[in-house]
């Protein structure tokens, strides 16, 4: 049924304009008593529930960062059968992000390319907003993804790391560092080990008991994923996400000039599906058992959470197929994995 209005009616809407609908008909959901009757169709069968981060998820399977930047949506999605909702990413100073358009859909890829650019009110705001949700029962694990300010130097971004940790780490599950999005300049840069171990450093100290991670792009080689392993292990990480969109266009299905059209930007959703799994790969095998290992990228089925989870995934995150599902997305694949399709 989503399909089919899907491939009717909102692929001839604006992608950004789409998601905005969506957001408010999510945000409408997570109202108590509407949350509550949904919550009796899309609560996560118990076998599912999850212990990671020394936190506990009705389920695996939660959404990524971007989705939800501003922690608008959380009580929604939950109602909607996610396990958690990482907020964000959220950057100290709060900032409208790259000119319209900056969202596209390649259909024919199942995919998306997006440059919005950290598009966000604000850590505070955001930080407010989630001591609010905190309070609310039951409720999703929340997590908060922080990113460099624009207006902020490559070289003074500890200090902006530092200043948004300050303002979501009390009121997150978990924190996560953001040094993997494409779409601000030079932020992929802090991704090599002499400026990531400071940073790293500096906001594990200012999160206090809140677990940290930091998440990885899949345009890394085999070695920068090697080395940022281990620093996130002896730097006291908590745990690491793999991984954010990719700069790359091979393989794509859509025409050339479709993609052409779409401009820079992350891809995401199913081409990212192969390069997510193998970088989930690589990390496992470098880290110990304990470290949280969160895979995402191009997730569309049970069986690929299942993949994922097999592969040494303690948690898997989704957004792409989200917009190619629907909103049962997420319930449809707790109810599979339980039945084991
Ligand atoms: C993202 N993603 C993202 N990641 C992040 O760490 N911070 C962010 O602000 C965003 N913003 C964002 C916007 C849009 C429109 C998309 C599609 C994606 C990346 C996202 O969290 C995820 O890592 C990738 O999209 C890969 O997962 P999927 O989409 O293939 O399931």
């Amino acid at each position: 049924m989503y399909e089919f209005v899907f491939r009717h009616l909102f692929r001839r809407i604006d992608p950004e304009r789409a998601h905005h609908l969506g957001m408010l008909v999510i945000r409408m959901l997570g109202m108590r008593p509407v949350a509550a009757v949904l919550r009796v169709i899309t609560r996560p069968h118990a076998s599912l529930r999850t212990r990671a981060l020394g936190l506990t998820f009705a389920s695996p399977f939660g959404v990524a960062a971007g989705f939800d930047k501003d922690a608008l949506g959380a009580a929604g999605l939950h109602a909607l059968g996610f396990g958690h909702v990482e907020i964000g990413t959220v950057t100290a100073i709060a900032q409208d992000g790259n000119p319209r358009p900056r969202l596209f859909r390649l259909v024919a890829d199942r995919a998306l390319v997006n440059r919005m650019g950290f598009n966000n009110r604000g850590a505070a705001a955001a930080a407010s907003r989630l001591a609010r949700l905190r309070r609310r029962s039951p409720r999703p694990v929340l997590g908060a993804n922080i990113g460099k300010s624009r207006v902020v130097d490559v070289d003074a971004a500890t200090a902006d790391y530092v200043a948004s940790t300050r303002a979501v780490a009390p009121v997150a599950d978990y924190l996560v560092v953001n040094v993997s999005s494409p779409n601000t300049p030079g932020l992929r840069t802090l991704q090599a080990v002499e400026t990531l171990r400071p940073l790293l450093t500096a906001v594990r100290e200012a999160a206090g008991p809140t677990p940290l991670l930091v998440k990885i792009a899949p345009d890394l080689t085999d070695e920068e994923i090697d080395a940022i392993s281990s620093l996130a292990v002896d730097a006291g990480l908590a745990g690491l996400i793999a991984t954010n969109t990719t700069i790359s266009r091979d393989g794509l299905r859509s025409l050339a000039a479709t993609v052409e059209a779409a401009g820079a930007g992350g891809v995401s959703g199913a081409p990212l599906a192969t390069r997510a799994l193998e970088v989930l790969r690589r990390v496992r095998a470098a880290v110990p058992e304990r470290f949280c290992v969160i895979a995402v990228g191009g997730v569309d089925t049970a069986a690929d959470v299942r993949a994922r989870l097999a592969a040494g995934a303690d948690l898997v995150q989704g957004y792409t197929g989200f917009i190619y599902r629907g909103p049962l997305w997420a319930h449809r694949i707790n109810r599979d994995l339980v039945r084991g399709r």
